[in-house]
């Protein structure tokens, strides 16, 4: 009986891999028009979720490899009845990279990316110029990037990366005016899990040049 619902779930809410990959059109993926904001490595959903609930007319892509999470995520999802919500398993960096139409995002959230520790596995991060190149393209002018790590290395590759870019100004706060939930309460599964073994958190938000 679970395995069944969650097979449902799985269709209604997940797109097509290959064809997310291939490129996306927003009105066909969610079947309403409005703005777009894609959420990477959304874990079991805490953050997407919560956002998508307070603003209905958002629709919101979350993003994630992990499928045991993503299921968490979309039984949720449908727990709520949320119909602004999709979900895509996909490499995040192919799905920016290729799949993600120009100037068509409002913003994109990258909270507690997996932080690839060891030097040779460095170029597998979310944050590398190419990457960067790509939310920069996929951006509509005056969209945003937040940005959230525990790991005080992997911080001091993002902040010089999205600081140094003329395409991009910081916001003199994480989250700025239009960020959906209180930025001091914990924003994901992973920041309430932190926080209580108190680890450092680092954080930042950007936005494109209009
Ligand atoms: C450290 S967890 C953080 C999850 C969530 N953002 C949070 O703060 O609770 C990183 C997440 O990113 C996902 N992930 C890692 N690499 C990915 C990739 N290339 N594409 C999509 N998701 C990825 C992992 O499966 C994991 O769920």
């Amino acid at each position: 009986m679970l395995r069944d619902r969650l097979l449902i779930v799985e269709s209604e809410f997940r797109l097509d891999p290959l064809r997310a990959v291939e490129g996306l059109d927003w009105t066909e993926v969610f079947g309403t028009p409005g703005p777009v904001e894609v959420e990477i490595g959304i874990g079991k959903g805490r953050f997407l979720l919560a956002a998508a609930e307070l603003r209905p007319d958002i629709r919101m892509l979350g993003v994630e490899w992990a499928n045991h999470y993503l299921r968490i995520a979309e039984s949720r999802a449908v727990r709520r009845s949320l119909e602004n919500v999709r979900f895509a398993r996909v490499d995040a960096r192919e799905l920016v990279q290729q799949g993600i139409p120009d100037d068509s995002v409002d913003c994109y959230y990258v909270f507690y990316p997996d932080p690839w520790p060891k030097k040779r596995h460095n170029k597998r991060r979310f944050f590398q110029p190419g990457t960067v190149d790509h939310l920069a393209r996929t951006l509509v002018p005056g969209g945003c990037v937040h940005a959230a790590t525990d790991h005080s290395d992997y911080w001091s590759a993002i902040e010089p990366l999205m600081d140094g870019r003329e395409e991009f100004i910081r916001l003199p706060e994480f989250g700025g005016d239009r960020f959906p939930l209180p930025v001091d309460e914990p924003l994901t599964n992973f920041e309430v899990k932190y926080r209580v073994e108190g680890r450092n958190r680092y954080r930042g938000s950007w936005k494109l040049r209009p």
